[in-house]
C-alpha cells in the first residue's frame, strides 16, 4: 500500500475555511484536456473527475456555482474548436446535474447571467482564452470577472503556474481559497520535498536535460538517489565521452551534465545513468532495435528506451526507497517497441512499500495507460505546474489565494 503524507503542507485557506451557504462562487478548474479529434468529445476526462469534490461539496454547502477554464491555446479569439461546449457535457453526465455554458459574461450584468440559469444549475463560462485580456493579467477584466461571484476558488492546479486574469488576478478582488485539488496536489508534491519519509529517490526522464535542468539542480539537494533515463541520458553519455549516434544531444548542456554528475558526488547522492539502452536504427516505431551498452551505441542509431539491465539496477534502487518523485517517460513511451523502460519503473513504483509521486503530463498520461494510477500514491494534473513546483518555485496562482494564518480578506485592492 502506498503510504501517506501529513496533510499540513498547505499554508493557504481552502473552500473548508470559508463560508459559502447562498453564496455565488466563481472556480477556477483546469478542463484543459485531451478531445478526440474524430469524435469533437473529452478523450480523457482525468482533470473533469479530480475537480468534482470541489464542485460536490459547494453545491452540498448551497452554494451556486460557475466553473470558468481555457481550453488549449486560442491566442485572444474565439475558436469554435475550443469551445468548453463537449466539457461542458462531459461534466453534466459526471454531476448528474444541469451544466450551463455562458457564451457572454463579460457585458452580460453578473444578475442576469445568474438569473437566466435554473436554481440548481452549475454555470460553465465559455473559454477564457477566448479573451486577449486573459492572459495578459488585466486587471479590468479579472475586475468584471470578480463582479459575478461573491467568493473565489482556485482548483486549477494545473494552471496555477500562469499568472492569468481567471488564475491570479481575480484573486485580488475576492475572498479567494483553494478547493481540494488545488489542496491534495500542494500537500503531496510540497511535503514530497520538504518533508520526505527516507531514502528519497527521484527518477527524471523526458527529451531535454534543458527542460529539467532546474530540477535536476533542485533535486541533488534534496534526495538520496536520482535516477535519470529517457532522451536526456544521451547529453549525460555525451559528457561521459560517449558515442551517442544520432540521439538528441543539446551541445549546450553537456557541461551542466558533468556539473551535475560532480555536484551529486560531491553532496553523496547516488546518481544512475542506464548502463544498457534499446536503440534503433532510425527514429521510427517500426525500426530495427536493438539492445546495447551505453558505450556501444552504433553511429548513426537512436537511443529510444532505456535497457533490461538498466530497469533491474532502477528497480533495484527504488525498492530501498520510501518516497519516490517520477518526472518524465525513460523513452519513447508512444512507440509500444519502445515502452519497457517507461513501464518498468511505473511497476517498481506501484509495488513499492513507498510514497509514490507522479508528477508531469506524459508521466501521467503513461501510468494512466498502464492503469496504473490507482497503485500511485498520487498522480498529479498538473504538467508545467507540477515541474515548477517540484522546481521550488512558488505559484503565483496558489501565492494570490489568502493565507490560513490571516482572518477576513487578504488581498480586496
Ligand atoms: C496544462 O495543460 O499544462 C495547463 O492547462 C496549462 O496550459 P498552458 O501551458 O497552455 O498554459
Amino acid at each position: 500500500m502506498p503510504g501517506r503524507l501529513k496533510a499540513n503542507a498547505m499554508d493557504k485557506r481552502t473552500i473548508r475555511e470559508i463560508e459559502v451557504g447562498g453564496k455565488r462562487v466563481l472556480v477556477r478548474v483546469d478542463f484543459n484536456v485531451p478531445m478526440d479529434r474524430d469524435t469533437g468529445a473529452v478523450s480523457d476526462d482525468s482533470r473533469i473527475q479530480a475537480a468534482l469534490p470541489t464542485v460536490r461539496y459547494l453545491l452540498s454547502q448551497g452554494a451556486r456555482v460557475a466553473l470558468c477554464s481555457h481550453l488549449g491555446r486560442p491566442k485572444g479569439k474565439p475558436d469554435p474548436g475550443l469551445s468548453l461546449e463537449p466539457v461542458a457535457r462531459r461534466l453534466q453526465e459526471l454531476l448528474g446535474r444541469p451544466v450551463t455554458l455562458v457564451r457572454e459574461y463579460v457585458e452580460t450584468p453578473a444578475d442576469a447571467i445568474w438569473d437566466a440559469a435554473g436554481p440548481g444549475d452549475v454555470l460553465m463560462l465559455e473559454n477564457i482564452r477566448f479573451h486577449p485580456q486573459e492572459e495578459r493579467n488585466e486587471p479590468g477584466f479579472a475586475k468584471t470577472l470578480s463582479r459575478l461571484a461573491d467568493v473565489y476558488v482556485n482548483d486549477a492546479f494545473g494552471t496555477a503556474h500562469r499568472a492569468h486574469a481567471s488564475t491570479e488576478g481575480v484573486a485580488h478582488h475576492l475572498p479567494a481559497v483553494a478547493g481540494f485539488l488545488m489542496e491534495q496536489e500542494l500537500t503531496f508534491l510540497g511535503s514530497a520535498m520538504a518533508d520526505p519519509k527516507r531514502p528519497l529517490a527521484s527518477v527524471v526522464g523526458g527529451a531535454k536535460v534543458s527542460d529539467k535542468l532546474a530540477l535536476l539542480q533542485h533535486m541533488l539537494d534534496r534526495v538520496d538517489a536520482l535516477l535519470i533515463g529517457g532522451g536526456m541520458a544521451a547529453t549525460f553519455f555525451k559528457g561521459r565521452g560517449h558515442e551517442i549516434g544520432a540521439s538528441l544531444v543539446e551541445e549546450t548542456m553537456v557541461e551542466s551534465a558533468r556539473e551535475l554528475e560532480t555536484l551529486a558526488k560531491a553532496k553523496g547522492v547516488t546518481l544512475l545513468l542506464p548502463v544498457d539502452v534499446v536503440v534503433a536504427e532510425r527514429f521510427h516505431a517500426e525500426a530495427p532495435a536493438r539492445t546495447v551498452a551505453v558505450a556501444e551505441v552504433p553511429p548513426g542509431w537512436t537511443i529510444m528506451d532505456i535497457g533490461p539491465k538498466t530497469q533491474s539496477l532502477f528497480a533495484g534502487e527504488l525498492s530501498k526507497c520510501k518516497t519516490v518523485v517520477w518526472n518524465g517517460p525513460m523513452g519513447v513511451f508512444e512507440m509500444p517497441r519502445f515502452s519497457a523502460g517507461t513501464r518498468s519503473v511505473a511497476e517498481s513504483l506501484a509495488g513499492a512499500d513507498a510514497t509514490t509521486i507522479v508528477g508531469g503530463g506524459s508521466t501521467a498520461q503513461a501510468v494512466h495507460e498502464l492503469g496504473l494510477t490507482d497503485r500511485m500514491t498520487h498522480v498529479s494534473t498538473g504538467g508545467g505546474a507540477s515541474l515548477e513546483l517540484l522546481e521550488g518555485k512558488s505559484l503565483p496562482g496558489v501565492e494570490a489565494l489568502m493565507d490560513r494564518q490571516r482572518r477576513g480578506v487578504k488581498n480586496t485592492r
